[in-house]
């Protein structure tokens, strides 16, 4: 139950770059749930987009809207549930509430969930405010040490661990990350915590790029400098092993490959809007989509000759024309004239 003496402001976006000012209810707590007092709501890219353009994507606002989801916490009330939190924990609030029973949160995928709840994604309204009710859960109760600012920092942070870890980057390695705003650094930090040796951080802004030289990495103002021959000079024409985009625009999408080592890893972060002759670029990080590729094979020759062996695949159905080696001329023309009614041509020695 909310307490007579609590006052709750929040502020609305109530059009594009207008900010307002207005009190609403506390909100009442479910039994599942805890009410949080906010002590620190962080700026994200997200915000300032919904902010200037009132969407992204197809998450249009319905103005007034509450903005901010990168938020820490006092615990003021807990649901009669509630075991693991109590009153006077300092928490920090994993946005995204998911639904808890579709095909994604029963495999662990959460994030993936379609009825997820996540602040300020329209239609939910976002953190700025003074009190906010939360599913216990989804809150995670911060060490004395840690402040509530950096509690509020540990959504985006979460964002470079699942980079670093998606792209397994370990000890030794070459990371190079494109973009130094907030995903790109807590990018390179996460790089670094997991052991890469060498990151190099792409920007076209001084200023992000001497923070992220002041965290270790060696940077390339893109505006300046030709990206690909100063990656292949601080690598040995090698490239990285792992590359994030925490750009999102065509241009370092298309840089990621060209700086990428033979072998290595590449992970989209940034959602980029563009699209490259139809291929819409940022459903990509949407969907989480592992896109892998292949070069030829390795060890395979042994599993294909059994598949073959044993009856498990029968390849010779892909043969549509056999012709004897003389016939070599006649194979080829044809081959080459008749694609619709020649599927695969084997030559076949007496
Ligand atoms: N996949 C996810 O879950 C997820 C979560 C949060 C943010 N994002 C996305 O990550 C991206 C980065 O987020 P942010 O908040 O750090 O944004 P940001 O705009 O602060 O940072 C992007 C940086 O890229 C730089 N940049 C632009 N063009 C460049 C170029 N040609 N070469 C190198 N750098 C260039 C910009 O100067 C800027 O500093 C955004 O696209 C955002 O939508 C994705
Ligand atoms: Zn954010
Ligand atoms: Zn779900």
């Amino acid at each position: 139950m909310a307490q007579k003496n609590r006052i709750n402001q929040a502020f609305f976006l109530t059009e594009l770059e207008k900010l307002e000012q207005r009190e609403i209810p506390v909100p009442e707590i479910k039994a599942d749930e805890i009410l949080v007092k906010m002590e620190a709501v962080g700026i994200c890219g997200s915000d300032l987009h919904y902010y200037s353009h009132g969407k992204i994507g197809d998450f249009v606002v319905d103005f007034p809207f509450i903005l901010g989801h990168e938020c820490a916490g006092t615990i003021v009330e807990t649901g009669a549930e509630v075991k693991n939190l109590a009153v006077g924990d300092r928490v920090a609030l994993e946005p995204g509430v998911p639904c808890g029973h579709c095909e994604f949160c029963m495999s662990g995928k959460y994030n993936l969930c379609p009825d997820v709840k996540f602040f300020a994604t329209p239609p939910y309204h976002g953190c700025l405010q003074n009190y906010v009710s939360h599913k216990a859960s989804f809150a995670f109760k911060l060490p004395d040490h840690v402040s509530s600012t950096e509690g509020a920092l540990a959504e985006p942070l979460a964002i470079g661990i699942n980079a670093v870890q998606t792209g397994e980057v370990k000890l030794g390695d070459t990371v190079v990350i494109f973009g130094a705003g907030c995903i790109g650094l807590v990018s390179l930090l996460s790089a670094k915590a997991s052991g890469a040796t060498d990151v190099i951080v792409i920007d076209v802004v001084d200023k992000r790029l001497d923070v992220a030289n002041s965290m270790g990495a060696t940077t390339i103002n893109a505006a300046r400098e030709n990206v690909i021959d100063r990656v292949n000079e601080l690598t040995r024409n090698k490239g990285a092993r792992v590359v994030i985009d925490c750009a999102g625009n065509n241009i370092t999408l298309a840089q990621t490959v060209q700086v990428a080592k033979a072998g290595g890893t590449i992970v989209w972060v940034g959602m980029a809007t563009d699209e490259i002759n139809g291929l819409e670029l940022g459903p990509i990080s949407a969907k989480e989509l592992t896109i892998k590729s292949i070069f030829r094979y390795r060890n395979l020759y042994p599993t294909t000759i059994a598949a073959i062996a044993d009856g498990k695949i029968d390849i010779s159905g892909i043969i549509s024309n056999k012709y004897k080696f003389e016939d070599t001329p006649q194979a080829y023309q044809e081959t080459l004239k008749n694609v619709s009614n020649i599927v695969k041509s084997v030559i076949v020695f007496d």
